[in-house]
């Protein structure tokens, strides 16, 4: 059996991988070895079978034992340790959440309901360097990426809606904390049915510039009853690193524009955080190459892979499937809104919504792990 190292299994994106792979029964596909940052010679999870103790994550050697690495351990730990590991000799397969090493030119981003293509030619080169997407990127390709392998697409518009989680699990807890503080300033008013709704709304915006550093440390500013429309670093051309990654990543992960043969699509638009907990939505606006029918449309996304589901554009499937709420937890990535714009025959818009911790985190490393090891 093949030994697999795991690393960063007990951190947020960590933990919903290991609940996926006791689901769908993955540990009993290879010997599992797992490593911890600050807990080696501890005892291992249950899942473990002969490595019943941790190992250390900075141990090159007892690393280099491993035929397959996947961590989940984050950027700084990867730019750490896969250089010293490949210069060790390690030849093994490294599978990645963090997104350090995604652009270069010897990994590939998996998605592979979206890339199988791209895997298999990357695998039978003998590619080692396996990592997971942009969370939007992601999820969005799950839902339309029909609409790019039918080579419909011109060009693509994404506006995003993101949830706390892709921050990480403090910016949940700090947006939660945000909202039980403003219920609090103002909850005596709201059990007063007779109370005025400016005092309220006056009161929590009070609030809101006067929440203390300490209450806005992740988000930098108040989340809570706001948004923020900036996401990641600036690149200093106008363009955020997340509404960068948008087209870098998508087009890397169809195998298209740059080290590829055919030309890059252009996708761009603004990703904005909101106060959901952890799915991530996005309004999506296609020019597409021709005047396709939404009926058509609509069933190219639905026989594209098992979890894009179709949303009826109304009001009530809207309501009923259509909101982080509805999808959370869920592996479903529905596509709905989709209708013809204004703008022209050939202008589609669309609405989908992914839980960014399954699809757009844990899952395509998931099932990255089985294609090798049943490579
Ligand atoms: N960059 C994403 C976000 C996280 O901040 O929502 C996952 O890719």
């Amino acid at each position: 059996m093949q030994l697999v190292g795991i690393v960063g299994w007990r951190g947020m994106v960590g933990s919903v991988l290991m609940d996926r792979m006791k689901e769908e029964g993955d540990f009993s596909h290879f010997e599992p070895v797992f490593f911890s940052t600050s807990n080696a010679g501890g005892a291992a999870p249950a899942m473990a079978r002969n490595e019943s103790t941790l190992k250390d994550a900075y141990d090159i050697d007892a690393l280099r034992r491993c035929d397959i690495i996947l961590t989940a351990q984050g950027g700084d730990y990867t730019t750490e340790i896969f250089p010293k590991l490949r210069a060790a000799g390690w030849n093994g397969h490294w599978i990645d959440a963090a997104s350090t090493l995604r652009m270069n030119s010897d990994a590939v981003i998996v998605l592979d309901p979206v890339n199988m293509p791209v895997i298999k030619n990357a695998l039978a080169a003998g590619g080692r360097n396996w990592v997971g997407g942009n969370c939007t990127v992601s999820c969005m390709l799950l839902g339309v990426g029909a609409l790019y392998k039918a080579g419909l697409v011109e060009w693509m518009s994404t506006m995003t809606y993101q949830a706390a989680s892709g921050g990480g699990a403090q910016h949940m807890r700090e947006l939660l904390t945000q909202y039980g503080t403003l219920n609090a300033e103002v909850r005596s008013l709201l059990d007063d049915p007779k109370s005025a709704i400016l005092e309220i709304d006056r009161k929590v915006i009070a609030k809101q510039r006067g929440l203390s550093v300490e209450e806005t440390a992740h988000f930098g500013v108040p989340l809570g009853g706001s948004l923020i429309p900036w996401i990641d670093k600036d690149l200093g051309n106008g363009a955020s690193r997340e509404e960068w990654k948008g087209m870098a990543e998508t087009n890397k992960i169809l195998g298209i524009g740059e080290g590829f043969s055919a030309p890059a699509i252009p996708v761009d638009g603004f990703c904005v955080r909101i106060g959901a907990m952890r799915c991530h939505s996005q309004a999506l606006t296609f020019k597409l190459r021709k005047d396709v029918p939404v009926a058509d449309i609509e069933a190219l996304i639905a026989q594209d892979n098992p979890w894009a589901k179709v949303v009826p554009n109304t009001r009530e499937a809207t309501l009923a499937g259509l909101t982080p709420v509805a999808v959370t937890g869920t592996l479903n990535i529905p596509v709905g809104r989709i209708r013809k714009l204004a703008m022209g025959p050939e202008y589609v818009g669309a609405f989908t919504i992914g839980d960014q911790l399954l699809w757009g985190a844990a899952e395509p490393l998931r099932r990255m792990l089985r294609i090798l090891l049943e490579h």
